[in-house]
């Protein structure tokens, strides 16, 4: 049994023999509403499209993967948490939960739609899928979705040691070549990345109220400007007080990498799907591909994400 393909019902099936094929080590690839998918990640989808019943109310975080959602999902759980862990700091969510265990991806195999946060209405949900796949989803109501995005180097970066310690694998350079490869012919799983990224772009010029768009570099650069400008598009902004007693900074703190891998939740616990927590902390830093990547895999991919950008007013 291909573990990729198990959960595929008959009609996806046939779905599937309709669609743009491809695939890669990991297994078969296919394009659906512009976005490459296993098959089983496809019937997930698929599946939110048809069943998903959104509140008004609902935050998705959406991403492309390894550009910083634990990071998202840690930040935002923060923050409408912090009113009730002021007294009580040491009973915090994030302390003994990873942040994937409490926010739950929209389009997962294993549901788990029930678990939202105990402390507030607001249910928060995670994606990858592009915007007008997720918009599909939400059937007009008026959620609001906040994007984190990546330079595509450090994603590409990011991707490759993952997926080396997922599979418990040496970390080579061939793998990082193929993926390089894949990365530029844009049949990634959730690519091409530049159409997901541009999907949340135009959809947050679009209706800036109901989309932010925030990038990975910016929130490492000026955490505490950025994370008053999630505050405030969520609903919940600081208060002159809450700022003058350091809480926007007691949350950065809290949501460090280095704070939130040094837990022990994230050191040993694992996911539904048996990946470690401790996977998602490595380095979190900006620009960690100069160390990877050769002058000509570097120019290959700032050309295309370039080409494909152009006009966009994005870069990334
Ligand atoms: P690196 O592999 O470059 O270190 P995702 O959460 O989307 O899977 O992305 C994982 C990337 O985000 C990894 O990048 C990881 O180290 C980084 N990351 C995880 N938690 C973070 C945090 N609290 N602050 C900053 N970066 C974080």
């Amino acid at each position: 049994v291909n573990l990729r393909e198990d959960m595929v019902t008959e009609e996806t099936r046939k779905l599937i023999c309709s669609l743009p094929k491809d695939k890669d080590s990991q297994g078969n690839l296919c394009k659906y509403q512009g976005c490459w998918y296993y098959y089983n990640t496809l019937q997930a989808v698929i599946n939110f499209q048809k069943s998903f019943q959104p509140q008004d109310t609902d935050i998705i975080l959406a991403s492309f993967p390894k550009s910083g959602t634990t990071w998202l999902k840690a930040l935002t759980v923060a923050l409408l948490e912090r009113s009730k862990h002021e007294d009580d700091p040491l009973n915090h969510p994030l302390l003994s939960n990873n942040p994937h265990a409490l926010v739950p991806l929209l389009e997962s195999s294993t549901p788990d739609l029930t678990k939202f946060l105990p402390s507030s209405s607001t249910r928060l949900f995670s994606t990858h899928m592009p915007f007008h796949t997720v918009k599909e989803g939400l059937k007009g109501y008026p959620c609001k979705i906040v994007f984190i995005c990546r330079n595509a180097k450090d994603e590409l970066i990011s991707r490759w040691y993952f997926r080396c310690k997922y599979e418990n694998v040496e970390v080579t350079r061939s793998i990082l070549e193929s993926m390089c490869e894949s990365l530029c012919r844009g049949s990634t799983f959730y690519g091409p990345i530049w159409d997901h990224v541009l999907s949340y772009w135009r959809g947050s010029l679009k209706d800036p109220s109901h989309v932010l768009f925030m990038k990975y570099e910016e929130i490492k650069e000026e955490p505490y400007a950025q994370l008053k400008r999630l505050a405030e598009f969520i609903g919940c902004p600081f208060t002159e007080e809450e700022e003058e007693s350091g809480t926007v900074n007691k949350i950065v703190e809290l949501c460090s990498l280095r704070s939130l891998s040094d837990l022990e939740a994230n050191k040993t616990g694992k996911t539904l799907n048996g990946v470690d927590y401790k996977f998602f902390f490595r380095k979190g830093e900006v620009g960690d591909w100069k160390n990877h990547l050769t002058p000509e895999m570097k120019s290959r991919i700032d050309m295309i994400i370039e080409e494909k950008l152009r006009g966009s007013g994005l870069s990334f």
